[in-house]
């Protein structure tokens, strides 16, 4: 899951997020997941109320969530709530290297809620992620 501007990477600072755009990085994404025979549905919006609505309806369609819900992760309560409520397993993923960036952008209101967090690995990061969230469902 995809949160608020993450659909803009190609256009944002490159430094940050590199120069893929999100289309790529889906395709990048489908085919590690392929790789290790996981089945993924992507959602992406930039609106926090169907951000949360599909937090609520994700109950008996996956077994796992990858959220990357850009700038909400580190303030949106909303999102945290509506994550817990899911029970299932999460893991909390960012292109940047969120911890070495604005102060702001250190504290994730969702990371206790995760099995894990993968940050500033840029695209490479979500192999990371879907090989923890693989491993959380063969160990
Ligand atoms: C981000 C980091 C957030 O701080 C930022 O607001 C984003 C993207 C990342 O993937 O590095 O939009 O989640």
């Amino acid at each position: 899951m995809h949160g608020a501007n993450l659909d803009q990477i190609g256009r944002r600072d490159p430094e940050q997020y590199g120069r893929m755009s999100f289309t790529e990085l889906e395709y990048h994404i489908s085919e590690t997941a392929a790789e290790l025979g996981l089945h993924i549905r992507f959602f992406q919006t930039n609106h926090e109320g169907e951000f949360i609505e599909h937090l609520h309806r994700i109950e008996g369609l996956a077994d796992g969530i990858i959220l990357n819900p850009g700038a909400w992760t580190h303030y949106s309560y909303a999102i945290r709530d509506a994550l817990e409520l899911t029970g299932i397993p999460a893991i909390e993923i960012h292109l940047s290297d969120v911890d070495a960036r604005e102060e702001w952008r250190r504290h994730s209101v969702i990371r206790e809620l995760c099995i894990d967090r993968v940050s500033g690995q840029g695209p490479a990061g979500y192999r990371v992620a879907l090989e923890r969230m693989h491993e959380e469902f063969t160990s």
